[in-house]
């Protein structure tokens, strides 16, 4: 019979009652040397394994602890006990994978609650837990929902380039991709790195954005999206921020901006909508950590609804939608401002919105998830559409709750002309970049896409706090352990 996981048991069980089934799985728990609590990683729940020990070798039954790995042959039966429906009478017991007892006690895995900093450090062990196997079953649902909204809205997915030529989209700070040797790097005459000695005869970087190859593949597949990873040598340490992310990023020819922004609010909560209704056990688990976590909070900063009222409540409200000149208006009028209450204070038009004035209009303002579009041209990037008045262009961040912006985007600047312009403006090279010039002379038509952060995403659904808990191992300034 074809190995069957304990998700698959304890759903089915019904159709396998007193027959002998093979299982595997890691021991969660071993109480009074009788029940064992088996865990495959296929589901947050256990599956109870009833030991008779007087029918089992007493070695084998010593060496049953927490962290052992075991296969089990035993009778499916409707359990005798409260807290499960069924459970297994175990006729054979092999130990798959023995522990170091004494290594043990110094990791993650001994049974009692850890830190997550210190679930951090051995995140090589985290998936084991209860929580971490939540949180990365979540993330798996998340990602298997972009990809079925995508293929359902007849999307195509590209795989754009992870070693990029061109530095230009002005995303971020890019890491170099090199095979120099370190210690002799050729030199032009004019002490410069001689570049065309590199291995692609020219400097390269990782990818801080698909955005630019997606746009040309967009200009001939015309719905199109990325999903890949994203590096940015940001030196910013914050629990929002990673070196290395993964980022989804749809194109849509013939889109406008509002287009856009339609398209993000029914992308977020389609996703939202899947895991509420594929993930229930995670989430109640998580529902409940995130609730026990609010308590430890001041009474001010707690979260007025649980995880999954939260997420209910995104699935169903309609997202506000305000222009950034009715925000700044929003925010410099605000009691926080008058008070001078935010680290940056909102002063005059033009400035770029700090996390405090974004998490400011989400939580305390309107109490809803925002759009806010049409940003003044110069704190955005030079391939955004320039508005009518000259002064704004077509952009558009969706800011939520606990975590300000999950999604920036815009409809991009058709025109060749006003693009040629802008990029000259913002000192982009023209030349790096005549291949995307070159999609605005040949039927160019308006087009917009966004790119979402799948971390910040997966924060928001699970309620953990810190974006390093949720990838399974995180890059960041200083730390690339793994
Ligand atoms: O707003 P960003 O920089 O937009 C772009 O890169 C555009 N090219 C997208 C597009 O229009 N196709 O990044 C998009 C999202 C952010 O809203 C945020 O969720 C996430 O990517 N993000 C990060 N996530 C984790 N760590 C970082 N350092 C991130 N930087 C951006
Ligand atoms: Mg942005």
């Amino acid at each position: 019979m074809k190995k069957q996981t304990v998700k698959e048991i304890l759903q089915n069980y019904k159709k396998i009652l007193h027959h002998d089934i093979t299982i595997y799985g890691w021991v969660k728990a071993f109480r009074s040397n009788r029940f064992i609590a088996l865990n495959d990683g296929s589901t947050i729940n256990n599956l109870q394994i009833v030991v008779d020990f007087e029918n089992f070798d007493k070695k084998i039954i010593d060496k049953i602890n927490t962290a052992s790995s075991l296969k089990v042959i035993g009778e499916v039966i409707e359990s005798q006990g409260a807290g499960q429906s069924v459970e297994i009478i175990a006729k054979k017991i092999t130990i798959l994978g023995d522990h170091f007892a004494e290594e043990l006690q110094n990791t993650i895995l001994q049974p009692k609650k850890h830190s997550l900093e210190k679930l951090r450090e051995q995140a090589h062990l985290r998936f084991r837990t209860n929580l971490f196997g939540a949180v990365f079953r979540v993330r798996h649902a998340v990602s298997f929902a972009i990809h079925q909204f995508f293929n359902q809205n007849h999307f195509f997915y590209i795989h754009t380039p992870i070693i990029t030529g061109a530095d230009a989209e002005g995303a971020g700070e890019m890491f170099g991709v090199t095979n120099f040797n370190l210690n002799q790097i050729p030199k032009t005459e004019n002490g410069d790195i001689d570049f065309s000695q590199d291995f692609f005869g020219r400097k390269t970087n990782l990818t801080v954005s698909g955005q630019l190859e997606g746009e040309t593949a967009a200009m001939g597949l015309g719905r199109i999206y990325t999903f890949g990873p994203t590096f940015r040598a940001e030196n910013s340490n914050t629990a929002r921020h990673l070196a290395e992310f993964w980022m989804i990023e749809p194109e849509v020819a013939f889109n406008n901006l509002e287009d856009n922004i339609d398209l993000a609010e029914d992308f977020l909560k389609y996703i939202i909508g899947y895991v509420l209704e594929h993930c229930k056990d995670d989430l109640e688990f998580l529902d409940k950590r995130f609730t026990e976590e609010q308590k430890s909070k001041p009474e001010k900063e707690r979260a007025k609804e649980s995880l999954i009222e939260k997420l209910q409540n995104v699935v169903a409200k309609r997202f506000i939608r305000v222009s950034y000149t009715e925000a700044i208006e929003i925010l410099s009028n605000s009691k926080e401002n008058k008070k001078g209450k935010f680290q940056y204070p909102v002063e005059k038009w033009g400035t770029d919105l700090q996390s405090e004035h974004e998490r400011y209009l989400v939580e305390k303002h309107f109490e809803s998830p925002v759009v806010l579009f049409d940003y003044p041209k110069d704190i955005k990037a030079f391939y955004m559409k320039l508005n009518e008045d000259g002064k704004t262009v077509a952009a558009m961040d969706v800011l939520f709750p606990g975590i300000g912006e999950i999604i920036g985007g815009s409809e991009r600047e058709a025109r060749f002309d006003v693009l040629k312009q802008r990029m000259s403006e913002m000192n982009v090279d023209e030349h790096e970049l005549w291949w995307y010039l070159d999609t605005r002379k040949f039927g160019s038509v308006p087009h917009a896409g966004f790119g979402l952060g799948l971390e910040r995403l997966v924060i928001f659904i699970t309620g953990m706090s810190n974006i390093r808990d949720v990838i399974p191992f995180p890059r960041t300034p200083k730390n690339a352990e793994f």
